[in-house]
């Protein structure tokens, strides 16, 4: 399996048990399923160490963190490794996903967004709710995006799962043709108090 060998990401390839991880890699690296680029862990856990510093996770008192679209779970391990206390949410379709979360030992609930659909009872609140490279806020055909009215309920139900002073960031992937949202949509998340930038969203309170 290729690798680039960082140092920084070295103690956290440490805490991955490497026979399971071979495993895994010898049954899903040369696969052309969608998602197969995952089995580079060593990469992909990288590209997610940023995040994690962004977000000053690292070194920061424990958190409650959900992550919507959380994928094979690279962030949130990491973020565990500092102590924090994490729930994936992400559908089950792809096998190379889920072994990597069970590797990982991340609490994942399967389960896919939808517009005008609440996310499941958490049973808990969020101190964090993060979002990367996330591809929810599509129609079902995928044809399109959201709409205000769509956003609209989709903000104040994650309203509910975020403890008072919880913070939001959500990264949408805006697809080959780059275009992020609509002008009315982000208009509307400017209305609710979200900071945009291209393709993320950031709320220090959804209003
Ligand atoms: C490009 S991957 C990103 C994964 C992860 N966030 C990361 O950055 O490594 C997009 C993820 O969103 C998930 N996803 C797409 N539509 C979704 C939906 N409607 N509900 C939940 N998860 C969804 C996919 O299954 C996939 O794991």
């Amino acid at each position: 399996m290729k690798s680039s060998g960082s140092a920084s990401i070295k103690p956290f390839m440490a805490k991955i048990d490497p026979d399971r991880l071979r495993e895994i890699q010898r049954r899903h690296g040369q696969s052309s399923a969608r998602y197969a680029k995952y089995a580079d862990v060593e990469h992909w856990l990288e590209i997610n160490l940023p995040r994690v510093q962004e977000l000053k996770l690292d070194g920061a008192a424990p958190k409650q963190i959900l992550d919507l679209g959380c994928g094979a779970g690279f962030f949130l391990f990491l973020a565990k490794q500092s102590g924090h206390s994490c729930v994936g949410l992400d559908v089950g379709d792809y096998p190379l996903s889920n072994d990597l979360i069970e590797l990982f030992g991340i609490y994942k609930l399967t389960w896919r967004i939808r517009a005008f659909e609440p996310l499941p009872d958490f049973g808990r609140q969020f101190d964090l709710i993060t979002a990367f490279s996330a591809a929810f806020n599509r129609n079902a055909d995928e044809t399109r995006g959201w709409t205000v009215d769509e956003w609209e309920f989709f903000l104040n139900d994650l309203n509910q799962d975020l403890k008072p002073g919880g913070q939001v960031l959500l990264e949408i992937n805006s697809g080959k043709d780059n275009r992020y949202f609509a002008e009315e949509v982000r208009e509307f998340l400017l209305k609710r108090g979200g900071r945009v930038e291209g393709e993320r969203i950031y709320f220090q309170s959804i209003r």
